[in-house]
């Protein structure tokens, strides 16, 4: 495994449509797991392929709503499934220290395939159902600043960060 590079908005990979992944073989799984490297890196909770430059529609995303974090991987991944509202702060690897505030579903069903190529269905609540949306939004080449009611103050930033210390 290796960490990649994050691409940072402004690089014009970020805003392409990926295309479908046909060959689930050995460089789709050193992709994902390279991506899984990166995204420990970089204390993430979710990253999508173009953003380490692969234009193809795989990403993963570290749920949080177990006792143990568990790694999800999606291939191919369509949203079969949304239910409720969240309105709440949301930020990106590529956007570094700039948050804002996302409209998204509560609940999100997605059926994908694995990274042998099998069909599966998975269901995110939250932050999961967030992250998500968030990413498949990366395979669509949107960025969350595009999508944002508006952005977080300094101040806000501040209090979201001491919460977080408190988790
Ligand atoms: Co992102």
């Amino acid at each position: 495994m290796a960490t990649r590079t994050i691409l940072k908005k402004g690089d014009p990979s970020l805003k392409k449509v990926s295309r479908e992944v046909k060959d689930f073989n050995e460089r789709l799984h050193r992709l994902l797991d390279d991506m899984r490297e990166t995204l420990d890196k970089a204390s993430g909770v979710g990253l999508a392929a173009p953003q380490v430059g692969v234009l193809r529609r795989a990403f993963i995303v570290i749920d949080y709503s177990g006792e143990e974090p568990k790694l999800m991987e999606f291939i191919n991944p369509e949203i079969v499934e949304t239910e409720g509202e969240q309105i709440g702060p949301e930020g990106c690897l590529s956007l570094p220290n700039i948050w804002g505030i996302v409209t998204r579903p509560e609940r999100v069903k997605i059926k994908a395939q694995d990274r042998y190529g099998a069909y599966f269905e998975a269901e995110g609540c939250g932050l999961t159902a967030r992250a998500f949306c968030h990413e498949l939004d990366h395979l669509q080449g949107v960025l969350f600043d595009e999508i944002a009611d508006r952005f977080l103050t300094e101040e806000e930033l501040e209090s979201l960060r001491e919460s977080e210390k408190n988790d």
